[in-house]
C-alpha cells in the first residue's frame, strides 16, 4: 500500500485552510509517535512504522472544521475525509486518537501510539499527561466527569506500560 507523503498531508490540511498552530501541533505529535514507536520497535514489537507515522500527522485533519462547527463529530470527519481519499486504514487510525475512544480499548500498538503522544502535546509544547489533562479540563470542560477520569487512568495506564518497555521514565523524552 502506497501512503501518502508528509507533504501531501500537510496539503490536505492546507484544503482545509488549517491554522499554523494546529499544524504545529499535528507535527509535533508526529515526531513523538515516530520516537515512540522506533523506541518500541528496536524493543521487538512489531508496529507498523507507516501507518504511525502518517496516521499521526493526519489525526487532526477535521479540527479546524470541528472548531468551526460544533456539529462536526471530531475524529470520524478526518476518518471520512481520508476514507474518500482512499485510505480508510489511516482515517481509522486518525479516528482512534478521540481520548474518549480508550475507553472502549485501543487494540493496537499504532492506535496506543498516536492516542498517547496526542495527550503528550499541548499545541506544540511536550507535556506531561497531568498538564495535558489540566489544559484540556480547563479548555473542553467534561460534561461527564467520571467518565474523564477514567480515560485519564487509562492513559496513565498507557503510560506506564509504553515507558516500561523503552525503559526510560515519560519526563525524559528527548522532544521539547
Ligand atoms: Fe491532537
Amino acid at each position: 500500500m502506497k501512503y501518502p507523503s508528509h507533504e501531501e498531508c500537510i496539503n490536505w490540511y492546507k484544503e482545509q485552510k488549517t491554522p499554523d498552530n494546529i499544524m504545529a501541533h499535528v507535527k509535533k505529535v508526529n515526531e513523538v509517535a515516530n520516537f515512540l514507536a522506533e523506541k518500541l520497535t528496536e524493543k521487538g514489537i512489531r508496529i507498523n512504522l507507516e501507518i504511525v507515522d502518517k496516521a499521526s500527522l493526519l489525526h487532526d485533519l477535521d479540527k479546524w472544521m470541528c472548531i468551526n462547527d460544533k456539529s462536526i463529530d471530531h475524529g470520524f470527519e478526518t476518518e471520512r475525509i481520508l476514507t474518500k481519499k482512499g485510505f480508510p486504514d489511516l482515517g481509522f487510525y486518525a479516528r482512534q486518537h478521540r481520548a474518549d475512544i480508550i475507553l472502549d480499548g485501543l487494540n493496537s500498538w499504532e492506535e496506543k501510539i498516536i492516542a498517547y503522544a496526542d495527550k503528550r502535546c499541548n499545541d506544540d509544547n511536550v507535556v506531561s499527561l497531568k498538564e495535558r489533562f489540566d489544559y484540556v479540563n480547563v479548555k473542553y470542560p467534561a460534561k461527564d466527569i467520571e467518565k474523564r477520569k477514567r480515560e485519564m487512568r487509562l492513559f496513565y495506564e498507557l503510560e506506564e506500560e509504553i515507558f516500561r518497555i523503552i525503559g526510560i521514565s515519560p519526563d525524559k523524552l528527548p522532544i521539547r
